[in-house]
């Protein structure tokens, strides 16, 4: 299905498309529960990964049925979506039949409704390179008929740099969300190279978060089921089942590698990248790998 393409627009100063920001009474009032989990990420940084982990872990043993028919996308409600698609994000989180509830959101850290601070609720931010974090968003907008045009490559490079794509800033996201964890304890943040270099690691990290505790043979069937081949052959996590993207122009699971950039960007954009990046990437705690 072939939509015509959203336009961006300034949102409370971030550049946002209407399908994220017209439900925004139903979402600002949107009530967490204590036990809710909140996987945060700027779009293609390893969401659909993370949320798949969570969901085996937390229900895995609810065996094959579920994993074979109902696609993640529904069982991991994307909270601020709303029409044309419906339901709504926030109506099929109230409708969600398992406990606790896993809901995935690319909102910057100060449009996040306030119930999920206020009950405290245990959030996961996964973070990835920039640059491959923006080759990744190019090949998606092209593929997915619910985002904006993303014009020519070197184009969108420079709108990335402006902070002028959806969900705004990757710099400001990033950074504000690492901010947070200052002052909010119950915050996890990882790094799509960090799953990359050692899934079995940060399946440990996130189990000693969450406080969970799965057997061995448990971890290495979660740790299997998410690999980039499996999720790639299995319809309920490739994203088959959406009709506004197009995988034969670009898949969904697309490459899953570090340091794709260097097949994208030129000697020249990557200068002007590095320059750029330094002005506001200030923050000496937070450090990015570009390749593994
Ligand atoms: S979205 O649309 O924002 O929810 O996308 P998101 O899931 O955050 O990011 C999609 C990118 O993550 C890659 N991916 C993986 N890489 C390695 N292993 C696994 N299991 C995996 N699952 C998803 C996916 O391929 C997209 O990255 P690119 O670089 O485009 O391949």
């Amino acid at each position: 299905e072939v939509l015509p393409r959203p336009e961006m627009f300034d949102f409370h100063g971030v550049c946002m498309v209407h399908q994220f920001t017209d439900n925004w009474d139903n979402l600002q009032n949107f009530k967490a529960r204590p036990d809710d989990i909140l996987i945060a990420t700027y779009p293609k940084s390893g969401t659909t990964w993370v949320s798949y982990i969570l969901d085996l872990l937390y229900f895995g043993h609810m065996g094959p049925d579920r994993q074979k028919s109902i696609p993640l996308n529904d069982r991991v409600p994307f909270l601020e979506i709303c029409k044309p698609r419906l339901p709504t994000g926030t109506e099929q989180a109230e409708k969600l039949p398992t406990t606790p509830r896993l809901i995935k959101t690319h909102l910057p850290v100060q449009f996040v409704p306030q119930s999920f601070w206020e009950q405290r609720c245990r959030i996961i931010y996964v973070a990835r390179n920039a640059k491959d974090n923006v080759v990744s968003y190019f090949h998606f907008s092209r593929m997915n008929s619910a985002l904006p045009e993303p014009g020519d490559w070197s184009a969108y490079l420079q709108e990335f740099m402006e902070g002028k794509r959806a969900f705004g800033s990757w710099y400001d996201h990033v950074n504000s969300w690492w901010e947070k964890k200052e002052t909010y304890s119950n915050l996890h943040y990882m790094f799509y190279e960090g799953l990359i270099e050692d899934c079995g690691r940060e399946i440990d990290r996130l189990c000693s978060f969450l406080g969970l505790s799965p057997s061995v043979e448990e971890k290495e069937r979660v740790r299997a089921s998410v690999t980039f081949d499996s999720m790639k052959q299995n319809k309920m996590t490739n994203y088959s089942t959406v009709k506004t993207m197009n995988h034969k122009m670009s898949p969904f699971m697309r490459k899953g590698k570090v340091g794709d950039w260097k097949n994208h960007f030129t000697v020249a954009q990557n200068e002007k990248f590095d320059e750029d990046y330094k002005q506001k990437m200030k923050n000496p705690d937070l450090k990015f790998r570009f390749e593994i």
